[in-house]
């Protein structure tokens, strides 16, 4: 998950087999403690265009198919592709239902034929992609004419009471780097849609503690796993300096971790072909 807004940052770029192994094997633990993606995923729902009619739906980034049994129940006659890197996702997805067809593929890269599908939603899956302005291309491409992207990603600022955290105890990457803001609106500007909702919204989440925050992360699959980060065990002393240093940002309510969440709805225009 790195990219950050410029490209050219391949030292920095993540391991695609990493991210899927990640996942696939926090596909058994990922739905109880998913309580931000249920949230983000269901913003994302209500920023739909009502009059939306999709012949089909591709959701992108599937994991294990929470939405995609959201997406069936919204648009019941339709015919629903999952697409995810995870082939473990895939696997507990498929035994839960909602889509008819799992598909292994890369957002990157979408195995999909040109101008065959109606909507494409993704929720928190694409900040996981170095080349935003690629996954922009392909869904673009594979869009019909009126078709409709909607994703919700991540942006600089998410996990920011960690990172600086982090940063307190030993000035290594141990958080995830996210796409900037900017870039974000840069690349929707440029991907050739129509932008009809383009937002950044901070989500907060509070726990008890530091080693909630940090289990969390690693059940959803979603720990550190960016290039450079460091290896093997927390020691005692790095740990402890890691709960002094959080313990400065704590609120009434626990210690705060923050998601800066990014809100897209994006429509390939009717005219102007594929
Ligand atoms: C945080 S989970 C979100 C799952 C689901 N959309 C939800 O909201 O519950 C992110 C998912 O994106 C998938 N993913 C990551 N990079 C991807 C890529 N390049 N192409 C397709 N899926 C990807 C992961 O395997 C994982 O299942």
């Amino acid at each position: 998950m790195t990219d950050l807004s410029q490209p050219g940052l391949p030292g920095a770029l993540p391991d695609k087999r990493q991210v899927a192994a990640s996942f696939s094997r926090a596909a058994v633990s990922y739905d109880s403690v998913a309580q931000l993606q249920r949230d983000v995923g269901s913003t994302l729902l209500e920023q739909l265009p009502a009059s939306l009619e999709p012949s089909n739906w591709v959701d992108l980034g599937s994991g294990t198919g929470y939405f995609s049994r959201m997406l069936k129940q919204r648009y019941p006659q339709c015919v629903g592709v999952a697409v995810d890197i995870a082939e473990g996702m895939l696997r507990h997805a498929r035994e839960q239902g909602g889509a008819h067809y799992h598909v292994a593929g890369d957002a990157e890269r979408l195995p999909l034929r040109e101008a065959s599908v109606g909507l494409i939603f993704s929720s928190l899956a694409v900040q996981w992609c170095g080349d935003f302005a690629g996954v922009l291309s392909e869904a673009r491409r594979v869009l019909q004419p009126g078709g409709v992207l909607a994703f919700a990603s991540l942006c600089v600022g998410t996990l920011q009471e960690l990172r600086d955290s982090w940063q307190a105890v030993d000035g290594l990457v141990h958080v995830n780097r996210f796409r900037q803001w900017e870039a974000y609106q840069r690349l929707c500007i440029a991907s050739g849609m129509q932008v009809q909702v383009l937002e950044n919204r901070p989500h907060v989440l509070h726990y008890p503690d530091v080693r909630s925050l940090t289990h969390e992360l690693k059940a959803l699959g979603a720990h550190n796993l960016n290039p450079g980060r460091p290896t093997g065990l927390t020691g005692r002393a790095r740990m402890q300096g890691l709960l002094q240093a959080y313990e400065r940002f704590r609120e009434p309510q626990g210690l705060p971790a923050t998601y800066q969440v990014v809100y897209g709805v994006l429509q390939k225009p009717l005219e102007g072909g594929v």
